[in-house]
């Protein structure tokens, strides 16, 4: 079939290089010349793991892009996968989503039936406005020349090739039939796992993708499909915000928080997964769906008030982590903190609206100076935080020059590698706070470090606290 997907950001270049990996004719279509001419070049315009591999795969063969919206005129399906950033009331700015819906008009074929699809998360109703749109700046007519389907993206970053290509579910939302078949064909590839191993054989997931089940299919009508998306997003957010209160309590009376979520995701009803300690989920989807739908709910008179504490909950998480250093420090004033990480997870370079930003505000609003280091997303963080001065440091092992704690905010594996004992050296006290209960306590503690994680026990050198005890993290 021949696509079109317009917009080459996290969402839109995964989208587009998986169907030019199946097989179909896609063609991405940018405003930024840059990241067009990066992909012709076969460079991936984000950091994706495998992402760069499949585009080098595909381009030229099956994978284009263009600044022009040229290709839509031939298009089976184009999808929509431009930025949705959030206006300052909370709700989705539709901005770039209406101006490609017009630019998608001007050029729709009388003489084709053309799907065009709302990949990019868009609030309950947008597949209405899109097709409003279509039908005025084309003059054609929607379910006889064209119909906008819902469906929705469930890609991680980081794992975004895993979830494209091996999902739980495909959802789809439409309202006529016709649609509902293109669609269908155009994923029967990805459902029957055809053509799978030419491009992706070599890739780490792909052996235990393919034992996996097969994705269930799942159609509805438009706007249930775009309300799934939000409700999704918004109950990992809840859980996540609740493992990390019940965390704080199990501080509050010593229970450890590592056992007590293997516990409680031992049952299958609760499941293992979204119950990682944090200093609070972040990044560029969690934060502008929750204040989407928290936005959407009170305009319609029925407040998510679970939400809603959610996301304040999530604040809280990140005021704790600092209240937290404080406490160790008496004051951080005149203090140096280094941070590791400042990604909203590991393995992506994107650094829009993360956690690092809001505690590293606090921080220097206390008074301290901060070092900091990410081994992808310094470059980006930095740009969407020009007013933090903050010193960015090259190598991690640099963050602990003269620091008096040590703030691990994302999990990347690298951090483990790291020579712990320089480490120690070159810092003014050993006390690292791990905000993801993810270093090997025995080790760093028997280096000298006072480790502080997340609702475990603290950790001190045996000469501090006599012998060092092992804790189920
Ligand atoms: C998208 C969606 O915005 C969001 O709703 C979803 O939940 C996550 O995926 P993302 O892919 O991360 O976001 O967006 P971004 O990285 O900002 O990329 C958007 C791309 O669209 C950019 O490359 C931008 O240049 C391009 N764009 C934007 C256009 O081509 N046309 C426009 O009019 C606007
Ligand atoms: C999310 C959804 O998972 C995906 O389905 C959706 O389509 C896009 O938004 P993403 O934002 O890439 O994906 O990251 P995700 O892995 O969901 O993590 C979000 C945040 O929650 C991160 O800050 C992460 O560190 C945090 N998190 C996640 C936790 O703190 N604990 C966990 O157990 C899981």
């Amino acid at each position: 079939m021949n696509v079109t997907c317009i917009g080459s950001g996290y969402v839109g270049s995964v989208t587009a290089a998986a169907f030019a990996a199946l097989g179909h004719h896609t063609c991405v279509v940018d405003v930024d010349p840059a990241k067009v001419e990066s992909i012709r070049s076969g460079s991936s315009p984000i950091y994706e793991p495998g992402l760069e591999a499949l585009i080098r795969r595909t381009v030229g063969k099956t994978l284009f892009a263009d600044t022009s919206f040229a290709s839509v005129s031939e298009a089976d399906l184009v999808f929509i996968c431009v930025g949705t950033p959030t206006a300052p009331d909370g709700t989705a700015d539709l901005t770039y989503v209406k101006s490609a819906a017009e630019s998608i008009g001007r050029h729709l074929s009388k003489d084709r039936f053309t799907v065009v699809v709302d990949k990019s998360t868009v609030p309950v109703g947008t597949a209405d406005l899109v097709s409003r749109i279509l039908a005025e700046t084309s003059g054609l007519e929607p379910g006889n020349h064209f119909a906008v389907v819902s469906n929705p993206e469930f890609l991680r970053e980081g794992f975004a090739l895993e979830d494209v290509f091996f999902p739980d579910r495909i959802v789809i939302g439409a309202e006529h039939e016709r649609a509902f078949g293109m669609m269908r064909e155009l994923y029967r590839p990805l459902v029957k796992r055809e053509r799978f191993g030419e491009f992706l054989g070599d890739m780490p997931f792909f052996e235990e993708g393919m034992n996996r089940p097969e994705a269930v299919w799942f159609e509805t009508d438009t706007k249930s499909a775009e309300m799934i998306k939000y409700a999704s997003n918004a109950f990992l957010a809840v859980k996540i915000s609740y493992i990390n209160e019940v965390a704080r309590l199990c501080e509050a009376l010593g229970a450890n928080v590592q056992d007590v979520a293997r516990g409680m995701g031992l049952d299958s009803r609760i499941g293992e997964k979204f119950l990682q300690v944090s200093s609070g989920w972040s990044g560029s989807c969690f934060p502008k769906d929750t204040a989407e739908f928290l936005a959407t709910s009170r305009k319609a008179d029925s407040e998510l008030s679970i939400v809603r504490a959610a996301v304040e909950s999530n604040r809280d998480m990140h005021r704790f982590v600092v209240r937290k250093a404080e406490r160790k420090l008496g004051s951080l004033d005149g203090k140096t903190v280094g941070i590791l990480g400042l990604t909203f997870k590991p393995d992506t370079d994107d650094a829009r609206q993360t956690q690092a930003a809001f505690i590293i505000r606090e921080l220097l609003a206390a008074g301290a100076g901060v070092r900091a280091h990410d081994p992808k997303g310094m470059s980006m963080f930095r740009e969407v935080n020009p007013d933090l001065p903050v010193h960015y440091c090259d190598r991690p092992e640099d963050v602990a020059e003269g620091a008096d704690a040590i703030i691990l905010l994302t999990h990347w594996r690298e951090y483990l590698e790291l020579d712990w004992s320089a480490i120690g050296d070159a810092m003014r006290q050993r006390y690292v706070l791990d905000t993801r209960n993810f270093l090997p306590p025995n080790r760093i503690v028997e280096l000298g470090f006072e480790l502080e994680g997340i609702g475990v026990p603290p950790r001190k050198p045996a000469a501090a606290c006599g012998t060092a005890v092992e804790t189920g993290h």
